[in-house]
């Protein structure tokens, strides 16, 4: 892998994207070998995955701007369902995946962000949908995922003011679960991760389908799911093992 640093800590994998003289924008190169990533990881047994983006200053600064300066309507079109097919492999991954916000998310970085289950950020994490400023509208699922996250006024005066937001104001319009300084950003997320492995991850990934299928489905429906879900539990034997060991006090 060229642009993508995987590493693996036991059942922990982070994934660094590695172009930080560029600010981690993601090229469609950086797009191919995220799918190949993310097919390996659908299969192993990773059980957390971590993104970030390398160096202080960046998580990601967005879809890659020389690039899209040379493309017409065609390419366009497929670069965005390139990063389509990349953000919904996150969403779908039956494991959770933390986004570690390292600085700049922008354009397509918040949006690869806004795909994950979790986002962290450091301190001087600045987020943003800056795409109406370069003449274009949010591309990588940004008009629909931030809405779901921070709702249609909020989403609406990111998109079309274009602005920055620093890490406190994302945490009080829920678009960051938690702020850390730049120094802690990955060992508490990690620790964190740590932590989520330790659970069955059968569980866990059931569970994140629940959610995801509740943003999109009526509450009856939704509901049904659940029952269903929960039952299929009680057909694991870990289930049975992590409840034997509870009333044998392990
Ligand atoms: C390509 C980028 C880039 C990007 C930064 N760089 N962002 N290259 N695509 N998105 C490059 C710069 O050209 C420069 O390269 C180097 O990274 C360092 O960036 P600087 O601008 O010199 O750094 P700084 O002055 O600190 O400013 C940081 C910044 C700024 C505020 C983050 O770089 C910036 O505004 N970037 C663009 C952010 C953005 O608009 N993102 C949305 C893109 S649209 P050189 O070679 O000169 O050193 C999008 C659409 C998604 O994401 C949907 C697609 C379908």
């Amino acid at each position: 892998m060229q642009y993508l640093n995987v590493k693996k800590e036991n059942e922990v994998i982070q994934i660094t994207i590695n172009r930080e003289d560029k600010l981690n924008a993601m090229s469609l190169e950086v797009m191919n070998e995220f799918i190949s990533v993310l097919d390996e990881l659908e299969k192993d047994s990773s059980k957390v995955i971590i993104i970030t983006g390398a160096g202080q200053k960046a998580f990601s600064a967005g879809a890659d701007i020389e690039y899209m300066s040379k493309i017409g309507p065609t390419e366009a079109e497929k670069y965005a369902l390139r990063g389509h097919e990349v953000l919904n492999k996150i969403e779908k991954l039956e494991k959770p995946v933390i986004a570690a916000i390292n600085g700049y998310a922008l354009g397509g970085g918040c949006e690869l962000a806004l795909s994950c289950d979790i986002r962290f950020a450091s301190s001087n994490a600045q987020l943003g949908q800056p795409e109406v400023t370069l003449g274009i509208c949010p591309g990588w699922g940004g008009t629909q995922r931030l809405l779901r996250i921070v709702g249609p006024a909020r989403a609406k005066d990111l998109i079309f003011s274009g602005r920055r937001i620093n890490a406190e104001e994302a945490m009080s319009m829920g678009l960051v679960n938690k702020v850390f300084s730049s120094e802690n950003l990955i060992s508490e997320t990690k620790l964190y991760a740590k932590n989520v492995a330790k659970n069955s991850n059968f569980a866990v990934g059931i569970s994140k389908m629940l959610v995801n299928r509740g943003m999109d489905t009526s509450l009856d429906t939704g509901l049904k799911l659940e029952i269903y879900s929960w039952a299929q539990c009680f057909a694991t034997k870990e289930r049975e093992e992590r409840m034997s060991s509870f009333l044998h006090k392990k």
